[in-house]
């Protein structure tokens, strides 16, 4: 499990950095367009890794915790204090570590975005 989480990280991040460069006329493109909220969609791309365990948009249908419909700030605050080891936890420590906090509030930015337009 822990190898096929390193898996699901490093193809999220390799994923990320190859459409890094096209997020930037796509993110320009729907400014201009006009009225759709501007989320960086390199957050959608880092947030993949996450749909396998709290299903996707963070709807989770198990025992894993939803989080669909929370802010942004909530959901970056939980990941950072995942990540400090100031929120106790199973699985979620050792997932947030894989982050930089600038991918964190990508993560957050785009998660908490989806959650209130799908809820
Ligand atoms: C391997 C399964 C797994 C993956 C992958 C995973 N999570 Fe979690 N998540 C959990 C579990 C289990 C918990 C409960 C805390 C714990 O024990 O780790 C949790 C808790 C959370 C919580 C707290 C929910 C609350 O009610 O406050 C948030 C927010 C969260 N995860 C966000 C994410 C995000 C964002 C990602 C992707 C970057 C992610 N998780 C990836 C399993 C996972």
């Amino acid at each position: 499990m822990p190898s096929m989480l390193k898996m699901l990280l490093t193809a999220g991040l390799v994923a990320s950095m190859s459409v890094a460069v096209a997020a930037k006329g796509f993110a320009s493109a729907k400014a201009k367009a006009g009225g759709v909220a501007k989320v960086d969609p390199r957050g959608q791309v880092l947030s993949l890794s996450c749909s396998g365990c709290h299903g996707p948009d963070g709807k989770s249908s198990g025992v894993i915790p939803s989080f669909n419909g929370k802010s942004p700030e909530y959901i970056e605050a939980a990941l950072k204090e995942f990540k400090s080891g100031e929120r106790v936890s199973t699985v979620m420590g050792r997932h947030a570590k894989g982050y930089t906090d600038g991918e964190i509030h990508l993560i957050a930015e785009y998660l908490g975005t989806v959650g209130k337009k799908t809820k």
